[in-house]
């Protein structure tokens, strides 16, 4: 008998309340709305509040997600949890209701959604839970150097969210197989250099912001994104030509595009929804699935692609054919 899957049951996002459009960055910072727009594909984004935080945004996709059932493990994506210590994620079961269900955080940066739906999978797979609340969520306006036209625009707050429950590899909603990545000689690309252990926050302030090599990171990004896609369609037995929707990390318009040509994939079959949201690192493909199923522009039979790229650097892509959800239990 073969090791149950991870199927998807149910989805959920949730976004702080405060818009911050290109306009508004550019009465602050020299840039404008035109060199966002057409570099980034980006004309706003949401910013939590002084009040709120990843954990806020977790339990708003979360329960969302859980439509009143229940899961008995947690698995949270993030790179900005509340506190350096402890994990946001037992925080976050405890404000869902979720008794001591098993909660952990995950920390690929905005690959980690792919990595935390591996991991679920993985708990499901070898029997340590039948239903996982896997949830990205980050607030990474709380990394940024307010006066660095290079980050400031590119980067949202926000959160997304699935159910899984066991079931089987061969039902609609059943992600898998998996391919993830990751080379730690690039770290210095997209980091936070201080705040750490390496770096003493007392002893290095002015290192305490996001920094990033754009360009660089933008190639890395749009290279592994297509490698691992083709590696995942290949274990999975597609076709670049059975995909029908592409739910790529949503860093930027031309990664998406760049990506998909790549793959030789139709302009179309790529999601996206970074116009309103900017980069949302590890809720960036939860948040953008949810959009697109609340649009139509995924719908119950379509064969999807999901492949992640971040800091670390990290990669991962898995498949999935999309389910009925209106149907889920
Ligand atoms: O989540 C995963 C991690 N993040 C990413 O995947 C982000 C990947 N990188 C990118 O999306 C792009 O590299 C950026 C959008 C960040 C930058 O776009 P680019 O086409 O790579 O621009 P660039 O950094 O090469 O800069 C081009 C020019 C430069 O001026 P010069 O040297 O040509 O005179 C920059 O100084 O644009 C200038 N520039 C800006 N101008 C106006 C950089 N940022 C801005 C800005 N407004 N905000």
């Amino acid at each position: 008998m073969s090791a149950p899957a991870a199927v998807l049951t149910g989805l959920g996002s949730w976004l702080p309340a405060k818009v911050l459009d290109n306009h508004e960055i550019a009465t602050r910072l020299d840039t404008s709305d035109e060199w966002i727009r057409t570099r980034t594909g980006i004309r706003e984004r949401r910013v939590a509040g002084p009040e709120e935080s990843t954990v806020d945004l977790a339990v708003g996709a979360g329960r969302e997600a859980l439509g009143g059932t229940s899961a008995d493990a947690v698995v949270l994506a993030t790179s900005t949890p509340d506190q350096p210590c402890p994990a946001s994620a037992p925080q976050v079961a405890a404000r869902l209701g979720l008794g001591t269900a098993a909660a952990f955080d995950v920390n690929a940066v905005c690959s980690g959604f792919v990595y935390a739906l591996a991991t679920a999978a993985g708990f499901i797979a070898g029997g340590l839970a039948e239903r996982v609340l896997v949830i990205g969520a980050d607030t990474f306006t709380t990394l940024i150097d307010p006066a660095d036209r290079t980050t400031v625009p590119i980067f949202g707050d926000g959160a997304g969210a699935v159910l899984l429950r066991a079931g089987d590899a061969g039902e609609p909603g059943a992600f898998g197989p998996f391919d993830l990545h990751s080379e730690g000689e690039h770290a210095e690309l997209l980091w936070v250099e201080a705040g750490g252990a390496r770096k003493r926050l007392s002893e290095h302030p002015a290192d305490r912001f996001l920094a990033m090599q754009g360009t660089a990171v933008f190639r890395h990004a749009c290279a592994r994104m297509a490698e691992s896609s083709r590696t995942v369609l290949d274990r999975a037995g597609w076709m670049v030509g059975d995909v029908d929707r592409f739910v790529g990390h949503q860093a930027n318009i031309r990664i998406l595009q760049a990506t998909a040509k790549q793959l030789g994939m139709p302009a179309d079959a790529v999601v996206a929804n970074i116009d309103r949201v900017g980069n949302t690192s590890a809720a960036s493909i939860p948040l953008a699935m949810a959009d697109a199923r609340a649009d139509g522009t995924l719908v119950p039979g379509h064969r999807v692609l999901l492949s992640a790229f971040g800091a670390g650097l990290t990669w991962g892509s898995t498949v999935l054919r999309w389910p009925d959800l209106d149907q889920s239990s």
